[in-house]
């Protein structure tokens, strides 16, 4: 075993799209060339339908195959690929978020008709606060759709990235011939052979080469050649530096359902992509290579038997080689801990293995010790930074319909919180209990899973908030913080790790409160410097 070469092989990323762009095609296709799954369909039923959008019974049915499905593993041209799910439906944003932090690199996927819309808009907001780097898929060209220069234009403005494309399309929809790849200097001819993968590519280097109308004819050679002349006249060449710094976006174009043009995108994807990077730890920047263990919790998944309310708790390596059986801190607790049966992910499988390195995603049982964002170290303390919560947009007072049951329930609610399915807030006043979420459709999971879980029942009641924000003062003892604390004493609360919180009723009273109390500050994610 090489750790060295261990670490080069890795490429962990995450796909992310806004719902129905064709994330989980693409997702399938890549498993498909890793001969990591033998049919199209096997991944879709990891989805949670879009009209689904209150069905919590199909939620859990759903919940015990995404398990398998969190993490897709495969080996390609002698690289490990690890996928981490993300999931699209947007009530389960912040799981996303969550899972961003575990990525080393992303692949957004576009619809080419509907361009950039607004779920990708949030998330590659979250990569670029952290320079990550990221590779657009242009997806369903056999469809009609935007042109190509003005999908780059609404891609660089909406997205703020600096797009290079790597390769173009010859034609669309209809009219739709192929793609030029800029990578590899090839034409790549699209048959139209839906659902069958389709390979026709053609060495060309020099498009100015009459040899060009004899492949795509006469009217698509001109048009390529001059959309090729314009991409190098506004484009930057591609500078492999600058994708890693995150700083550059190159776009492929193709089709998923067709596997078209996916092949392309991976193997210009393990050829560019990075290896597990360094990551910053409260303490210090933590280097992949490092001999010393590190990881964290970044997605904690219960229930896998309602029986024995037993959970799954995914840490990514950071540095190091994790071993099975070894005991390692856990540095909230301050205990050592040993894990006798490390879970690995490979395609829709998980199995028990020995040793896993940094990229690498484990799969720890655990019976109610974790929370998301725990450190594992060989002894250190240290402590990964990068996942805050994110203020809720709903919010409720959670109480308790079956008095006899109230020490189930705050069990329950505890270890869906430290699961990460919303947000606690106990409010400073009087001590009841409000539960923040992203979607609406959380409350249901968390009356669902409280009862069925914990045998503890709930009910709801409106919370006028608007926003939480995280409280900073500048100075704890001035009369200000002093007066503010006084006046808002409503609407303030405590997080679940203890911050102080205000829960504002509105924007108007928000900004009131910013204006009047200036050394107030007010955070939206729980996480600033
Ligand atoms: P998502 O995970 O991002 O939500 O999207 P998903 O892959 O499920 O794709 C959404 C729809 O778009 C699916 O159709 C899928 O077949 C279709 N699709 C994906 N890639 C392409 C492509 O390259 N060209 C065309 N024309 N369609 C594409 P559906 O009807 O919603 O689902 P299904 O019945 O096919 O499963």
């Amino acid at each position: 075993m090489n750790f060295t070469k261990e670490i080069a092989k890795r490429r962990t990323f995450g796909i992310i799209s806004h719902p129905d762009a064709g994330k989980t095609t693409l997702t399938e296709k890549l498993l498909l060339f890793g001969g990591a799954i033998q049919e199209a369909g096997a991944v879709k039923s990891n989805k949670i339908k879009k009209a689904a959008t209150s069905d919590f019974m199909e939620i859990e049915r759903q919940r015990g195959i995404s398990v398998a499905t969190s993490v897709l593993a495969f080996l390609y041209k002698g690289k490990k690929i690890n996928i981490l799910d993300t999931p699209g439906h947007k009530d389960f944003a912040e799981d996303t978020f969550r899972t961003l932090t575990a990525v080393d690199s992303v692949i957004v996927v576009i619809d080419v008709a509907k361009g950039v819309e607004e779920q990708t808009e949030k998330l590659v907001e979250v990569c670029r606060m952290r320079n990550i780097p990221i590779i657009v898929f242009i997806n369903k060209m056999d469809r009609e759709g935007k042109d190509a220069f003005d999908l780059l234009d609404e891609i660089e403005q909406k997205l703020g990235l600096t797009v290079t494309p790597l390769s173009f399309p010859i034609g669309m929809g209809y009219d739709f011939k192929g793609i030029y790849n800029l990578y590899e200097k090839n034409i790549n001819l699209f048959k139209g052979d839906s659902k069958k993968s389709f390979k026709d590519t053609i060495a060309f280097d020099d498009v100015q080469s009459p040899g060009l109308e004899k492949i795509i004819g006469e009217k698509s050679a001109r048009a390529l050649r001059e959309n090729l002349e314009l991409v190098h006249g506004v484009y930057p060449a591609f500078d492999k530096t600058r994708y890693l710094e995150g700083s550059q976006h190159p776009v492929f174009f193709g089709s998923a359902l067709n596997n078209f043009g996916v092949r392309e995108l991976l193997d210009c994807f393990i050829d560019i992509a990075p290896p597990p990077r360094s990551k910053k730890a409260e303490e210090r920047l933590v280097e992949a290579r490092e001999k010393e263990m590190t990881g964290f919790v970044f997605k904690i998944h219960a229930n896998m038997d309602p029986k024995h309310r037993d959970r799954l708790a995914f840490v990514k390596i950071v540095s190091g080689v994790f071993e099975r059986n070894k005991p390692y801190l856990h540095v909230r607790h301050d205990k050592k801990l040993k894990f006798s049966s490390p879970n690995a992910f490979f395609a829709e499988k998980k199995e028990i293995v020995d040793v896993s390195f940094p990229g690498d995603i484990v799969g720890l049982h655990d019976t109610g010790n974790f929370k998301i964002g725990d450190t594992l170290t060989e002894g250190e303390v240290l402590h990964y930074k990068g996942i805050p919560s994110f203020s809720p947009e709903h919010f409720r007072y959670i109480n308790n319909a079956d008095p006899m049951k109230a020490k189930q329930l705050y069990k329950g609610i505890d270890q869906l919180m430290d699961e990460g399915v919303a947000q606690l807030f106990t409010l400073n006043l009087n001590g009841r209990k409000v539960i923040g979420t992203v979607g609406a459709l959380q409350y249901e999971v968390i009356q669902y899973r409280l009862e069925h879980e914990y045998g503890a029942k709930c009910t709801y009641e409106n919370f006028p908030a608007y926003k939480a924000c995280w409280v900073k003062p500048e100075d704890p003892d001035n009369d200000e913080f002093e007066e503010f604390q006084r006046v808002k004493q409503k609407f303030l609360a405590t997080d679940k790790s203890g911050q102080l919180v205000f829960l504002a009723d509105s924007q108007f009273s928000l900004q009131m409160t910013q204006q009047k109390y200036p050394s107030v500050k007010l955070f939206f994610t729980s996480e600033f410097d």
